[in-house]
Parts: structure tokens; C-alpha cells; sequence
């Protein structure tokens, strides 16, 4: 992704104190260009000064810190990521705190987000928008075993990474919003400003834009089928003119069927995609791993060479799973078994409540 120009209208100043490039951050890392903002922090690439190495570091602006939910979103963001350990979630090296603000470190990814991709090129081709869709399943699943729901999902929180060598890889960023909860619970709407949900309301659930408090994966699965929706159509399936329209829309009238704005798409993938979008959320898909079938299972009317590619990626996935599995289990065997009885010191892994 291009480096942007600080300076640039697009990138308002909210605080004076805000580091630029150049400038030392937790003594480690020396900042470069500007990759990106949102609304509570900036993302630069930054240079490890001991080795050099690249990295991307997302930094809460010092006007930010006082504000005590933006403070927790970001302590969330970091065990959240990590909980759920997927290649398709980004990957946090590092956090810390910067002159009282707090900084995370992740593996800095070159291409673009998926926002940036739809502004560019408005639909994605069917084929290559279920593949894209079908990494973030793999990656949320991940998650969503783990308890984490990322409640945030959207275009610009999807990365579609490029890597030398090999296929481009699609990556989960931004998991600030999100609630980690025990599996089988339901978990409260958190991380609020008087009951309305914080960013675009676009890709939310209908759960979501009515604030309920028992917001889990299922809403997730929505928001990727909203997803899938606008790659597809090149509109997501709820537009309004303000905030509130768009909530009220999504809280009070099913989302349009795709193929009445994409007459000729393939049947078997409208129906992944409006079993997605249900209001109802029993209606919808029980689960990433189900909803990924489903999709997988219609790319065969979608083009021959693109649907087995993406069914033979699902088999070895399956495969890879079971394996990595059987490899933990043999890990923690042996680990248990060297184990001292009178315990010992360990170190925090990054991101775990210190
Ligand atoms: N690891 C990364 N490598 C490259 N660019 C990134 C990385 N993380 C984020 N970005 C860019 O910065 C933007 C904002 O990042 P995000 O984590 O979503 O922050 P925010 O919480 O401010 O929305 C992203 O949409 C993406 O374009
Ligand atoms: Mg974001």
C-alpha cells in the first residue's frame, strides 16, 4: 500500500503532539511514512533500530489516551489477535507505551485494504471475491473458537496482503472492537458511546444496529455476507443517506436479494449470501466453518478452474488443521510430562494481561 503524505487533507491532525517520521517510538522503533488512520490512532511503518527489520505500528493519538474506552479497545485489540492465532489475522509483535500513549507492533503488510480495492475497481470478480471471503472465514473461525467475536468487520479492516512468491494472502486487521468471550456465551455490546455503535454502520447486523447485548459470531457472519455482497454488486446491501437511516434500515427491512441487483449471478452463491445477510440470525449460518462449505460448494457453478482451486485450498486447510492438531497435542504431552511440579517463572506472551 502507498505511504501517505501526513500533511495531506485526508489525514487530519487531531493532536499537535503526534509523532511523525523519523521519530523514535518506545525507544525501539524509528517511524517512517504514514500507512494509515482511523479514528482513535495512526498506522506507520517502522523501522526496528537493532536489526532494521520492518514493521507496521498502530499508535493511540495523544488526545486519545484520556479516553478510557478507546484506551481498552486498544489493550483488546492486542489479546484478542492473539487468541485467535490464524495467517489470516494479523500477527502483533510488540506493544508498549510511547510518552503515555499506547503503540502495538504487527507485521508490516504490502498491497492494499479491501476498502481501497472496491473504491478502485467498484465489483470484485465472483470467484475471486469468494476466495477472498472464503481466507476471512478461515481466519474468523479461528477466532470464533477461540471466543473472540471481531464485531467490527468491514472493507477497510480486511487487508489483501501480497506476498513474493506466492499467492496474495487476505489478513483480518483491527480487532479493537472486539469482545472475547467463554465459547458457548453470549456476550454484551460493548465499547459503546451512549448506545451507538462506534464506525461505519454499513457492514453491522441487524443485532448490532439495535444495540442489542448479546451480540456473537453469528453477527460476524452477517457482516462478512455484507461483505460479499458489495464485492459482488459493488453497493453493500443496506445505503442511506445519514448513520441513522442506514441502522434503521438494517434493523427494519431484510437486505435486498443479490440477484435482484445481480440478475445473472450463480444461484448456489446468492443463496450463501442471503442465508448470510438473515435478519433472523438462526436463519444464517451456524458457524464460519459451515458458512465456508457452503461457499466453497458454489464456486463449482462459478468457473471450473477457480472453484476446484478453491476446493482443493479447503481440502488441504481440513487436512492442515488435523495435523497441526495432532502436533499441539503431541507438543503439550511432552511439555506436561518435562514439566516441573513446583512450576516457575514464565513470560507474558505479548499481549496477555500483564
Ligand atoms: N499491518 C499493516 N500493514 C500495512 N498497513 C496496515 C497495517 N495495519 C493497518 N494498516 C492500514 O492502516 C489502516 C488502519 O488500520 P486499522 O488497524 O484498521 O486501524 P483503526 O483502528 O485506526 O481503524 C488499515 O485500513 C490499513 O490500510
Ligand atoms: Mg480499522
Amino acid at each position: 500500500m502507498a505511504v501517505l503524505d501526513p500533511t495531506s487533507p485526508e489525514v487530519p491532525a487531531t493532536s499537535g503532539a503526534r509523532p511523525g517520521e523519523g521519530s523514535v517510538v518506545g525507544g525501539k522503533y524509528r517511524l517512517r511514512g504514514l500507512l494509515g488512520r482511523g479514528g482513535v490512532g495512526s498506522v506507520f511503518e517502522a523501522e526496528r533500530i537493532a536489526d532494521g527489520e520492518l514493521f507496521a505500528l498502530k499508535r493511540l493519538d495523544r488526545a486519545t489516551t484520556k479516553d478510557h474506552v478507546a484506551v481498552s479497545r486498544f489493550a483488546r485489540e492486542v489479546r484478542a489477535a492473539n487468541a485467535a492465532r490464524s495467517e489470516h489475522i494479523v500477527r502483533i509483535v510488540d506493544v508498549g507505551t510511547d510518552d503515555g500513549c499506547p503503540f502495538l507492533l504487527m507485521e508490516r503488510l504490502h498491497g492494499e485494504d479491501l476498502g481501497a480495492r472496491l473504491q478502485r475497481s467498484g465489483r470484485i470478480p465472483p470467484h475471486e471475491a469468494v476466495e477472498i471471503v472464503r481466507q476471512i472465514l478461515s481466519g474468523l473461525q479461528g477466532a470464533h473458537v477461540s471466543g473472540v467475536v471481531h464485531r467490527d468487520l468491514k472493507p477497510d479492516n480486511i487487508f489483501l496482503a501480497e506476498r513474493i512468491g506466492s499467492p496474495s494472502c487476505v489478513k483480518i486487521l483491527d480487532f479493537g472492537m472486539s469482545k472475547i468471550q467463554p465459547p458457548g456465551t453470549t456476550i454484551p455490546l460493548a465499547l459503546t458511546r451512549s448506545g451507538v455503535a462506534v464506525g461505519t454502520p454499513l457492514y453491522m447486523s441487524p443485532e448490532q444496529a439495535a444495540a442489542r447485548s448479546d451480540v456473537d459470531a453469528r453477527s460476524d457472519l452477517y457482516s462478512v455476507g455484507a461483505i460479499l455482497f458489495e464485492c459482488v454488486t459493488g453497493r453493500p446491501p443496506h445505503v442511506g443517506e445519514t448513520s441513522e437511516t442506514v441502522l434503521h434500515s438494517i434493523r427494519t427491512r431484510r437486505a435486498p436479494r443479490v440477484r435482484e441487483v445481480v440478475p445473472g449471478l450463480a444461484s448456489s452463491l446468492a443463496e450463501v449470501i442471503d442465508r448470510a445477510l438473515a435478519m433472523d440470525r438462526t436463519a444464517r449460518f451456524r458457524s464460519a466453518n459451515e458458512m465456508m462449505r457452503a461457499l466453497v460448494a458454489s464456486t463449482a457453478d462459478l468457473d471450473g478452474r477457480a472453484g476446484r482451486s478453491a476446493r482443493r485450498t479447503l481440502w488441504l486447510a481440513g487436512v492442515s488443521s488435523v495435523a497441526v492438531g495432532a502436533m499441539i497435542a503431541v507438543a503439550a504431552a511432552s511439555w506436561l510430562r518435562a514439566r516441573p511440579l513446583t512450576g516457575g517463572s514464565s513470560a507474558t506472551p505479548v499481549g496477555q494481561a500483564r
